[in-house]
């Protein structure tokens, strides 16, 4: 079942270029320059009539959540909210009937979205998931949604629904923002061709395991690690701290990088290693100015890099190259060296990668 990989893991990570396609197969029609998702259709005006979306999840579904927030306000001009489950469904949240409530999922099991979902319906909002356990309770329990066809995820750590689920909720935000107008008619082509592109462009990512395998023979000793990132990549940041917990058990934080002046530059040493995600978009050059901060205090630099990329690669202690795209699908991208480094270390530490210690697939209870 594991192919010729060790690891479920290892596989599911090779196996995103596929998921990936299987998710927007039938979806996205690039060439005619059309988004078909039945769930999305048949709820459109619920969806355009929605004065702000909700997005309720927990773990890696959070951060795809997260990084859904970037994507939805700059695309579809529409204000996000992303709660953790947990806490939203026993805050007395403020929840109206015109708001979206968008549930994520991969398992479809998790009992505190489930709770978070009935809670939302009580109050009469309209509730989307977005699972890929297909039949699961909670694709039964929401009103409409969209699964990502992911295929099964054995390994705990979530890696290829991770990049699934950024890209079931991308379509949708592009599509809203097509029906609003909210986006140029080259724009949304442009978005819809890049799209189609990213598998293409993770199997570019994916070559770089060797070298990822070599940086992760540095750091495997490390006792925490610090992971930076901005705009779409803020979420990666946080994404790649917890994969690097869940399955080596080294402590890692994600932290937007700009916030590292507000208290984690402390930590800073020539122990530290901070993975900084730098592609040449954004604030690129703000997040540079963070990397010379870091090597001031001689932290070491792994970088996150566009390809071709000089700045950071003059300061950095290594670098990771991925290749260029559109800003806001950045983090398809971005997130495959960071699933790679964490998968290295926790293997050379002898970890049980696919059923970390004190983890469970799907978490049914509270
Ligand atoms: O099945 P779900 O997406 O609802 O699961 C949510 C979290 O339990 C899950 O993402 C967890 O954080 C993973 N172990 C992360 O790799």
């Amino acid at each position: 079942e594991k192919n010729n990989f060790d690891h479920f893991m290892l596989k599911e990570i090779y196996e995103q270029p596929s998921a990936i396609t299987d998710t927007y197969r039938g979806r996205l029609l690039a060439d005619e320059g059309i988004i078909r998702m039945a769930g999305v259709d048949d709820n459109l005006e619920r969806f355009l009539n929605a004065k702000r979306i909700l997005i309720v999840a927990c773990g890696t579904s959070w951060h795809a959540g997260l990084v859904a927030e970037y994507i939805f306000e700059d695309l579809a001009r529409i204000p996000v909210e992303v709660e953790y489950a947990s806490e939203f469904r026993y805050r007395n949240p403020i929840i109206n009937s015109d708001d979206v409530v968008i549930a994520i999922s991969q398992s479809g099991e998790t009992a505190d979205t489930m709770a978070a979902i009935k809670l939302a319906k009580e109050k009469g909002a309209f509730v989307f998931g977005v699972c890929n356990v297909v039949g699961s309770s909670i694709s039964r329990e929401t009103h409409a949604g969209a699964y990502t066809h992911a295929g099964p995820e054995i390994g705990v750590a979530s890696t290829k629904a991770f990049t699934t689920q950024i890209t079931v909720l991308t379509l949708i935000a592009l599509k809203l923002a097509k029906a609003k107008g909210s986006i140029s008619n080259t724009d949304f082509h442009m978005h819809l061709q890049e799209l189609e592109t990213i598998p293409q462009k993770i199997e570019v990512a994916l070559e770089s395991n060797a070298h990822i395998k070599e940086v992760a023979f540095k750091y495997k000793d490390a006792r925490n690690c610090l992971y930076l990132g901005r705009g779409f990549n803020f979420p990666v940041a946080l994404e790649g701290a917890l994969k690097l917990k869940e399955i080596s058990y080294i402590h890692a934080e994600g932290y937007p990088a700009a916030e590292m002046k507000h208290g984690p530059i402390a930590l800073i040493d020539e122990e530290m290693p901070v993975v900084v995600i730098a592609t040449r978009k954004g604030h690129y050059e703000k997040v540079v100015s963070n990397i010379q901060e870091i090597k001031s205090r001689q932290g070491k630099i792994i970088g996150i890099v566009t390809e071709g990329d000089t700045s950071v690669r003059d300061l950095a202690d290594h670098v990771i190259e991925i290749p260029d795209t559109i800003e806001s699908l950045t983090p398809l991208l971005t997130t495959i060296p960071l699933q790679l480094l964490s998968y290295h270390i926790a293997v050379m530490l002898g970890k049980n990668v696919d059923q970390p210690r004190n983890l469970a697939k799907s978490v049914t209870v509270e």
